[in-house]
């Protein structure tokens, strides 16, 4: 039986982080000296994290999605998904990354069970991409998805649009989805730290796509059921597709199908909604009933929309790497 919330959404969609860590430090998820870390004690063990995704299948989850922090720094993670993806009933098991240790780790996540990689990738140009992510080798990540497409992932690349730093690579990025099946998707600069004058940076959904038309033929794709909230589009005669994600532009929460929970246990309805409820007491005195009513709860209550026009962004500043992007 379909999982509906409150307004009848079917919920199938779980984003579960396994760690608020990560190897770089990108400008729109931290601010420059990073964010506090979870205690160790409070992030919770993979056996819990099991549980969690299990309990998660039994009441109508069918994807998950691994997401950190960067998923990959956490010792064990392989073993881990090997796990996951043996659950019955969980029809897709997919992660994103950062693509930092990839090259090492494609063929580990592939026959772990993983069946597509979300690769985050903000810029093509060394220097600009050390800028973003404030450590990070830009030739480390290519090494990273070349490995991945060699192992035969589904892949699409997410770049954070934002004016003045990256922008004017959007066409860069377009002409990847030209050369190889990959999947591009520009997403909109969302304000979730919340810095001083964070509207400079946003360029909007409809000026992407105004940018990219004036360079190639956007054909809009029939959005599959619970596609997610990208925009997608082919170009005539090439190989990928372009996405465009407008969380700030266009909220897209009538569509919504996820829940999130956090590496410490929190689980969210949404991510811009200040609310959520520790699974903690039901992994670590209750029984998988206790795991089953908390996920349900947060079902129960997701909101109905998120507010994140210039006008209305009420959300305490987070970081992306403490929730799960
Ligand atoms: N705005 C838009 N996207 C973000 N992500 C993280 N922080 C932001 C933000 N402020 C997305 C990035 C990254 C994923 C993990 O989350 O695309 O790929
Ligand atoms: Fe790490 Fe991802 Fe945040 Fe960048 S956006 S700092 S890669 S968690």
């Amino acid at each position: 039986m379909p999982l509906l919330d409150s307004i009848g959404r079917t919920i199938n969609y779980l984003r579960l982080s396994v760690t608020d860590r990560c190897n770089l430090r990108c400008s729109y998820c931290m601010p420059e000296d990073g964010i506090k870390k979870s205690a160790h004690g409070d992030i919770l063990s993979y056996e819990e994290l099991y549980r969690i995704a299990r309990t998660a299948v039994s009441i109508g989850i069918d994807k998950i999605r691994i997401t950190g922090g960067e998923p990959l720094v956490r010792k064990g993670i392989i073993g881990f998904l090997q796990q996951l993806a043996e659950i019955p009933g969980l029809e897709q098991l997919v992660l994103t990354t950062n693509g930092v240790l990839l090259e090492k780790m494609a063929a580990d996540l592939r026959a772990a069970g993983v069946q597509r990689l979300n690769i985050s990738l903000d810029s093509l140009k060394p220097e600009t991409f050390r800028q973003i992510s404030r450590c990070g080798d830009l030739a480390r990540v290519m090494a990273g998805i070349e490995a991945a497409q060699e192992c035969g992932f589904p892949i699409k690349l997410n770049m954070v649009v934002m004016r003045g730093v990256n922008d004017h690579e959007i066409l860069d990025f377009a002409a990847l989805a030209s050369t190889s099946a990959t999947t591009v998707r520009f997403i909109e600069y969302m304000p979730a730290i919340r810095e001083h004058n964070w509207q400079r940076h946003v360029v909007p959904g409809t000026e992407i796509l105004s940018r990219l038309s004036r360079q190639f033929t956007l054909i809009p794709l029939e959005q599959a059921a619970a596609a997610g909230p990208a925009r997608n589009f082919r170009i005539p005669g090439v190989p990928g597709t372009l996405g465009v994600i407008t969380p700030v532009s266009h909220h897209f929460c009538s569509e919504c199908n996820r829940i999130r929970v956090t590496a410490s246990g929190m689980a969210k309805g949404c991510l811009f909604d200040g609310s959520q409820s520790d699974l903690k007491p039901a992994l670590r005195g209750g029984s998988d009933l206790h795991l089953a009513q908390a996920l349900g709860a947060i079902v129960d209550s997701k909101p109905v929309r998120h507010q994140m026009t210039p006008e209305e962004c009420h959300h305490q500043a987070f970081s992306m790497a403490s929730i799960g992007g």
